[in-house]
């Protein structure tokens, strides 16, 4: 049977790290570091990792807010979400995961464009 994009991207260590070296690529980010100037990064990295694991097939312990909850009064831009786009895909060649699985995740993400612009 054909394996979960969760195990393809390494379970819930590979995972944890991925979303942290997003976390750390955000906040130097000059597109969007400012966004995350109140943010505690250990928080931040707690939350997208639970998300990021759960949406990809893992075991589901994301407690945090819905999408638009968690964007709504932000309005934020389509260049601030192609620049989180854009970290994505470093933090995933950061941690050696291949073609076929980063096209999976931006997919996804692409999906949730409108839950997280101009809110
Ligand atoms: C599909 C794309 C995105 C996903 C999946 C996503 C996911 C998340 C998640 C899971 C949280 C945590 C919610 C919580 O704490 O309850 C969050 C918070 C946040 N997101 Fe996004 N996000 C996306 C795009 C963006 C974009 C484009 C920006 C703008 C630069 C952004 C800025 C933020 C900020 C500032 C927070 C709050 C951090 C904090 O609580 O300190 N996100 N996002």
């Amino acid at each position: 049977m054909k394996q979960s994009l969760y195990e393809r991207l390494g379970g819930s260590e590979n995972i944890t790290q991925i979303a942290s070296d997003l976390t750390d690529l955000h906040i130097v980010n000059p597109r969007i570091a400012a966004r995350y100037a109140n943010s505690d990064p250990v928080l931040v990295k707690k939350q997208v990792s639970a998300f990021f694991i759960a949406g990809t097939g893992g075991p589901d312990n994301y407690t945090g807010k819905d999408m638009i909850a968690a964007h709504r009064g932000m309005n934020i831009d389509n260049d601030e979400f192609m620049a989180v786009l854009d970290d994505v895909m470093q933090a995933l060649d950061m941690n050696g995961i291949g073609q076929r699985e980063k096209e999976e995740v931006l997919f996804i993400l692409y999906s949730l464009k409108s839950e997280v612009v101009y809110l």
